[in-house]
């Protein structure tokens, strides 16, 4: 019984996530660009880590025990709609950090903006997780962080991860669910990233912290690691990286993307956004009432949603697919559990 109504439940879940995706028209016209048009090599490339396929489209990025790999977009944006189809490694990618991201770290050393895709790797068996994060005008001491599994293997197949950016909100997406909306806050002042940035890929050795807080590292023994990219898209108003980084006049094409399909999250998105938030979200710094005793501006705090979690901000209970499907007992997570079963 129990396992029949996971499944039923599963299955649902599956099914409203998939034919939402369909009816969203989340800005993948198929005009995808080839990765030389988009991107330039950041690191890794003289060590033979950055691998195009032979119609440009997809390139490979490789951690081996010499170096990691990323890319760089060839200009930076100020605001606009960037995404990617990715496949993470598979098997045992413990210490391993994919990131796909923005950033003007390289212009803004004490004064950054940035918005965060990342992907950190596990012990064999055990699943990815991803993390979004942002940050504005160097924030860097107010991080504001959300983890969350996914509902399927990222490394069995491609899944498309996008970054929305208008002066208005920021719309995180897998898939075309949204998952995290930040809607903008004069409260946040800059700490909404407001600075032309570029768009990052990279794979890395973050051993010291990735997995359990840096108990399992990166095992060269599996080398090479290959995160995989491709139906890049980047769209936005490009800013020249050297000129015009402080005086970009966007303002046209600001509208134009705050008016756009994907940047609105019409009712059945929220629907969907707010299932996959109650269901996979496994960690919010807005529900860290440790952290943050009062929570930041911009937080929204969903009484459905926060019951779900302790004052750590973590989920009060969180099993992985394996774990719901034997031992399953009610509908969805449920307040009423204890401290001690919670996951991570
Ligand atoms: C996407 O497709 C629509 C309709 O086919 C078109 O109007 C729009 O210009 C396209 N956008 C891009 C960025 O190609
Ligand atoms: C941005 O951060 C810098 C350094 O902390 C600070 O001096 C500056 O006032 C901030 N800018 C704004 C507009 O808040
Ligand atoms: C930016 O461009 C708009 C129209 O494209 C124009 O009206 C506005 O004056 C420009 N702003 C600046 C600061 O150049």
């Amino acid at each position: 019984m129990a396992v029949a109504s996971f499944f039923n439940n599963f299955t649902f879940i599956s099914f409203f996530l998939l034919s939402l995706s369909c009816i969203s028209t989340f800005a993948f016209n198929g005009s995808t660009l080839s990765f030389d048009d988009a991107y330039s090599p950041l690191f890794g490339d003289e060590n033979g880590n950055i691998v195009r396929s032979s119609d440009g489209k997809t390139v490979r990025l490789l951690l081996d025990s010499h170096t990691g790999s990323g890319f760089i977009s060839s200009s930076p944006y100020s605001y606009g709609f960037f995404g990617a189809s990715i496949k993470l490694p598979s098997y045992y990618t413990a210490g391993i950090v994919v990131a796909f991201y923005t950033s003007n770290g390289d212009i803004f050393e004490k004064t950054h903006d940035e918005l965060d895709f990342e992907f950190l790797g596990n012990i064999d068996g055990k699943p990815w997780r991803v993390q979004t994060n942002l940050y504005g005008n160097g924030s860097t001491s107010r991080g504001r962080e959300e983890r969350y599994q996914m509902w399927f293997d990222p490394s069995k197949e491609f899944h498309r991860y996008s970054i929305l950016w208008t002066p208005n909100n920021i719309i995180f997406s897998i898939d075309d669910v949204p998952i995290r909306e930040v809607v903008h806050n004069d409260a946040m002042g800059r700490d909404y990233p407001s600075k032309p940035m570029s768009i990052y890929a990279t794979i890395w050795d973050a051993s010291s912290w990735a997995t359990a807080g840096g108990r399992y590292k990166v095992n060269y023994k599996y080398a090479p690691f290959v995160s995989e990219y491709t139906d890049l898209v980047l769209q936005g108003c490009a800013v020249d990286p050297i000129q015009q980084v402080l005086s970009a006049n966007c303002s046209g094409k600001e509208a134009d993307m705050s008016n756009a399909d994907h940047a609105v999250i019409t009712p059945e998105r929220r629907v969907a956004m707010q299932k996959f938030r109650e269901r996979y979200m496994t960690y919010s710094y807005c529900y860290d009432l440790r952290r943050y005793p009062v929570p930041p501006p911009e937080c929204v705090i969903v009484p459905s949603e926060q019951k779900l979690f302790k004052d750590t901000g973590r989920k009060l209970r969180f099993r992985s697919h394996h774990q719901r499907q034997s031992k399953r007992r009610s509908e969805l997570p449920v307040a009423k559990i204890s401290d001690g079963q919670a996951a991570m």
